[in-house]
């Protein structure tokens, strides 16, 4: 079991308050990821929950229990690091070993846990290696494999991919997201990156000092934004965000759009442009084009390869439906 709640849980360090009170529900089973800002407190949380840091006030429960003041090991929770720490002189077995051998663990039960989470993390025929034997990605499973083998409540990660090249950290991401549907344990995740808390989450909660700006399911969070911050960290490309005139013609102080909610023609549309850079995916082309009045250029997705070039004149309109709309205090409006 894995319920974690916090109940108006403040953190300071020194005179600076980092958390102001904050209260969030994480339920049992749940892939929880955290996002922010750099500096917006997401690790600083989650070493809170973990126990490595103590809590300037508030409380925090694990299944019921008040787990306020409880050191970390007694959390029944495991955390992984970007920063894996894996011990070089050790295999990959007693590497795994290592918390069941500190708890004092029947040498057999050892040694089924181990082979269980060798075979979760496909790391059967690597258990007699030494960490500088492996890939970043092997060493990261290991990590992993210690934290599996502890049973815990939860996993904490705190960005745990953040070290490996671009194709491990998809690879990885598909596994920990399996693993999390075999194991069913609840799981916090600290991210930077959108994709990854878009596809793995159940629930994303969006940080800004200290302070939550919205909870909700990935799709939530990028269809109804409640205000412009959760508005423009959403979503990558970000949407485009437009004040001034144009934005109170549709009753609003700013206004929203995606850059794929932005049709693109030669011919004709709402707004007059230039383009600018372009940016050719294959899949996708991001075109930025500036419309004077509008301040920054939009970003406006075209699907496939589309042959438009630098300085060419294009109309720009929106998908009005796809709208969004904030008032002067930057929430969103109905
Ligand atoms: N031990 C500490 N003493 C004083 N200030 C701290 C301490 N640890 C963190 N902070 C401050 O608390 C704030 C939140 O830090 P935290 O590491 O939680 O941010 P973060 O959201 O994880 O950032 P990043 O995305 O860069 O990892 C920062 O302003 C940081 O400087
Ligand atoms: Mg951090």
């Amino acid at each position: 079991m894995g319920r974690i709640t916090l109940d108006k849980v403040r953190k300071t360090f020194g005179d600076v308050e980092v958390i102001p009170p904050l209260d969030l529900t994480i339920e049992d089973g749940e892939f929880v990821v955290f996002v922010g800002p750099s500096g917006c407190g997401k690790s600083t949380l989650l070493r809170l929950i973990a126990g490595l840091e103590d809590v300037t006030s508030g409380q925090i429960r694990i299944d019921r229990q008040d787990a306020t003041d409880l050191p970390p090991a007694k959390r029944g929770l495991a955390m992984v690091f970007q920063s894996y720490a894996l011990y070089p002189h050790m295999s990959v077995r007693k590497n795994i070993a290592f918390p069941m051998k500190m708890a004092g663990l029947p040498q057999d039960e050892q040694d089924r846990r181990i082979e269980a989470a060798a075979k979760a993390l496909n790391l059967t025929d690597y258990l007699d290696r030494k960490p500088g034997q492996l890939s970043g990605g092997q060493r990261q499973r290991v990590a992993i494999g210690r934290a599996i083998v502890r049973e815990p409540a939860a996993f904490l990660f705190d960005e745990p991919l953040s070290n490996l090249d671009a194709a491990l950290r998809v690879g990885m991401r598909l596994e920990i997201s399996e693993l999390h549907k075999r194991l069913a344990t609840t799981m916090i995740y600290v991210t930077h990156d959108q994709v990854e808390a878009m596809t793995m989450a159940d629930k994303i909660v969006v940080l800004r000092a200290g302070h939550i700006e919205q909870v909700g399911s990935p799709l939530e969070l990028y269809n109804r934004p409640r205000n412009v911050f959760v508005a423009g960290f959403i979503g990558s490309p970000k949407m485009n965000l437009i004040s001034g005139a144009e934005a109170e013609k549709h009753g609003a102080v700013t206004i929203g759009i995606r850059p794929e909610h932005l049709g693109i023609s030669t011919e004709s549309g709402l707004w007059k442009g230039v383009i600018g850079v372009s940016e050719h995916l294959g899949s996708d082309t991001f075109f930025h084009v500036t419309v004077e009045g509008l301040g920054e250029p939009l970003t406006v997705r075209a699907s496939g390869e589309v042959s438009l070039k630098y300085g060419d004149i294009v109309w720009l309109t929106p998908n009005e439906v796809n709208l969004h709309r904030f008032n002067a205090e930057g929430l969103r409006i109905a």
